[in-house]
């Protein structure tokens, strides 16, 4: 088979190599990649919101599936554009896909269909919104509706930080708005919890912890993710079902409602206090880092996954994984998440010695005369999967000191919670 893989970060790199590794494979195409992606398949440029030039491309080269990777393209109409012109294509639908798209869309579904998730309001005016901010216990959280890069939600600790969060959300920072939402304040243990699913069936796809925050001890601004950990310490058997049945099959349940179906990757963000799950937010593909984190674990033929979803075939398969513990730690360019150098030579890479269970997945790279080069913040993710969580940290930790990248910075605690503790 012929695949196409769209998108450019280290979630697209693991997915690409995941796929390489199928028996059905003959020639995958990254659009349009990084220096990783290069290795394994050939990458193409052409600009992820540009659906004519992409859909050219796909016919031309006769390609046969088309994984999509980050959410944009997804939320933008992607997968109804491609499967209009009879391209099998793997990811949600535009509307599926207001489930990361609009907070407030999925909000609206929590309440209508009885999912836990905090207490929230949506208010259509400055004024209205201050009012009830004079009124408010603090932490509150603030929300832009619609995709921010992760940028459009404010914890406020008082009323002045959250009059200038709604002030910025009126005043367009992440575009025209029409609305904010805000949120009760949850407090408890964060979890991502994804399946996938094949538009009529879905299985489990395991469990992370992302580190969001820059700096050690979640500290510091948010950034896309600096470092990972599969599973999640706060899985069982109880918290799992509770999941499932509470939130997971209620929001299929009204994307059905709506007359879709759900094929793709869902990813929920959720907190958990005292062994319940409550639903922060959903995306609509696999996290990044977390998918990197996660794919190493996988026993089963990705391939042959993805295949079965796009045949609404899932509930045949059954999808293995290896018990093991796996950790990722994001290499990123000084400056990041703020001003940035790129175009600064990443020299050892070649030199390091990976075993079978030691990954490294490129994020912000590019290739030049055969040297690799930072394209990005997020520019590496070294990942381990071992019997446990200490050992993999460990062997990532050796990994990227030997590397000795000069323009880096990295977290050296992720996963404290369940190592340090
Ligand atoms: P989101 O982009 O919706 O995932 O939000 C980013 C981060 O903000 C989440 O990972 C949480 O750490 C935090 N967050 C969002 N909503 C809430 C909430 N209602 N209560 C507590 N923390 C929240
Ligand atoms: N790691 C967070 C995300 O992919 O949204």
């Amino acid at each position: 088979m012929i695949i196409s893989i769209i998108g450019s970060g280290g979630r697209e790199h693991a997915i690409s190599k995941k796929i390489s590794e199928s028996p059905q494979v003959s020639k995958i195409y990254c659009i349009p990649g990084n220096a990783g992606t290069n290795e394994i398949a050939e990458n193409i440029e052409i600009d992820v919101d540009n659906f004519d030039e992409i859909k050219n491309f796909l016919i031309k080269s006769k390609v046969d599936l088309v994984v999509v990777g980050p959410e944009k393209p997804l939320v933008n109409g992607i997968v109804d554009f491609l499967e209009k012109e009879k391209i099998k294509v793997f990811g949600p639908k535009k509307i599926p896909s207001k489930l990361e798209g609009s907070k407030i869309f999925t909000k609206k579904i929590c309440k209508k269909y009885n999912i836990p998730t905090a207490n929230f309001g949506i208010f259509e005016n400055i004024e209205d919104t201050f009012k009830f901010l004079k009124s408010s216990n603090f932490p509150i959280v603030v929300k832009a509706d619609g995709l921010a890069s992760g940028k459009g939600v404010y914890i406020c600790e008082n009323s002045n930080a959250a009059n200038e969060a709604v002030k910025e959300i009126f005043d367009g920072k992440f575009g025209e708005a029409k609305n904010v939402l805000i949120e009760e304040f949850l407090k408890g243990d964060e979890m991502s919890f994804f399946v996938i699913c094949d538009g009529k069936n879905f299985q489990n796809f395991q469990t992370a912890q992302d580190h969001k925050r820059v700096y050690e001890g979640d500290k510091g601004k948010n950034t896309g993710g600096m470092g990972a950990y599969s599973p999640s310490g706060l899985i069982n058997y109880d918290l799992e079902k509770k999941i499932i049945d509470k939130i997971i099959r209620p929001t299929l349940k009204a994307i059905e409602d709506l007359g879709e179906n759900y094929k793709g990757f869902l990813y929920a963000g959720l907190m958990i206090k005292d062994n319940e799950p409550y639903l922060i937010e959903y995306n609509v593909r696999m996290g990044d880092p977390e998918c990197q984190t996660i794919l190493p674990l996988l026993k089963t033929d990705f391939l042959e996954i993805l295949n079965s979803c796009c045949d609404e075939r899932l509930d045949k398969l059954k999808i293995e994984w290896k018990n093991q513990k796996s950790l990722c730690v994001v290499v990123c360019s000084k400056g990041y998440p703020e001003k940035f150098q790129n175009n600064i030579k990443i020299d050892n890479l070649k030199k390091l010695n990976l075993d079978k269970n030691d990954f490294i997945f490129h994020a912000g790279t590019k290739k030049n005369n055969g040297e690799i080069f930072s394209n990005g913040g997020r520019v590496l993710n070294f990942v381990s999967i071992s019997s446990n969580y200490k050992e993999s940290r460990d062997k990532v930790l050796k990994l990227i000191n030997n590397l000795n990248w000069s323009n880096s910075f990295f977290r050296k605690d992720i996963g404290f919670k369940v190592i340090d503790k």
